[in-house]
């Protein structure tokens, strides 16, 4: 199945053509998908001895960041800067200290109950007394899409993420990649239109996890979701993302935004690895991880 995404409607401005006509890829309420404003989360330590002399540790401070609709943005930046904790407040999973947070101009409250996004975090998350297709097909049934079109959906999910030998496999009988690849098939299985990610291809080998962004990144231009995206590697960050957010050992702040700005003139694909666009703006993002000012946001640009 599934080589790399080809033709011009890999490109993040895609065609936008629905995928089965299931779930609502909506063009949606709110002008801008998220939106996070002065966004603040300290967390008490009580009972704990962090090292903090406050008794606190400040995971977020100050965080503004704006996800237009179809947008691909990533949060890179070092271990326990404050990236899960930002895509946790946007999933209504944890409540910030202070600031806005709004989720299609709504509040992120109102946005899960409307099931407006899809999530895969760092721990695949699958109900162990359901199978491959039980656990992909969960959110359309509790959603009470017709069983067929659900079959029809569940078969098209397993085939993207190439397992379809294990439709009927329970999670204990699969590898940890694996497990993640169904979680995966699981948050997109009702198309929404906002993808919240943590570091979900961590645990996959290099080549599985490749053939991933691919697919990641022809179905976010397919469905025209925006994506928020927790990882660790540079280069998968360039790959997927619009922009790249990079953020600062604790308290978490944003330092600086790279604008890829890479698909403006092509699709993406494996041929874009060997680009040298993506080598200048790998080098774009490390620079600006380890701390020289980025000097142009738009300084990507092939020439
Ligand atoms: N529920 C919690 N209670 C107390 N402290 C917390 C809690 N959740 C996160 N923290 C703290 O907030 C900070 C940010 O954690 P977070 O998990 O967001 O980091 P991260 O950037 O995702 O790190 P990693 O890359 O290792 O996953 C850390 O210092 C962590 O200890
Ligand atoms: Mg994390």
């Amino acid at each position: 199945m599934s080589g790399p995404s080809t033709g011009s409607g890999s490109g993040r401005a895609g065609s936008g053509n629905g995928r089965a006509g299931i779930g609502n890829v909506a063009t949606g309420s709110g002008s801008v998908a998220v939106h996070v404003a002065d966004l603040h989360r300290v967390f008490s330590s009580a009972g704990r001895s962090l090292s903090s002399s406050k008794g606190t540790v400040v995971a977020l401070e100050g965080v503004d960041l704006d996800v237009a609709p179809g947008e691909f943005v990533s949060l890179i930046g070092p271990s326990g800067c404050g990236k899960s904790t930002l895509l946790r407040l946007i999933a209504d999973l944890d409540e910030p200290t202070s600031g806005t947070l709004e989720v299609f101009g709504k509040s992120a409250r109102q946005a899960r109950l409307d099931q407006d996004y899809g999530i895969a975090f760092q721990q695949a998350g699958l109900l162990p007394w359901r199978t491959v297709s039980g656990n992909i097909e969960l959110p359309l049934k509790l959603h009470r899409v017709a069983p067929a079109k659900r079959r029809a959906r569940v078969a098209e999910l397993i085939e993207l993420i190439g397992l379809g030998d294990f439709a009927g496999s329970y999670p204990d009988q699969l590898s940890g990649g694996m497990q993640q690849r169904v979680a995966i098939a699981r948050a997109l299985a009702e198309s929404p239109r906002l993808l919240l990610m943590d570091e979900p291809f961590g645990a996959l080998d290099e080549m599985t996890r490749e053939r991933m962004q691919n697919e990641l990144v022809r179905i976010a231009a397919e469905t025209q979701a925006a994506v928020v995206f927790v990882t660790h590697s540079i280069p998968e960050a360039v790959f997927l993302s619009d922009r790249v957010v990079v953020m600062s050992p604790r308290p978490g702040r944003i330092t600086a935004v790279v604008e890829v700005g890479i698909d403006t003139t092509g699709p993406r694909d494996d041929a874009l690895r060997e680009d040298d666009r993506f080598f200048h703006a790998v080098a774009q993002v490390r620079e600006a991880l380890h701390g020289s000012p980025v000097a142009s946001p738009r300084g990507v640009e092939a020439r």
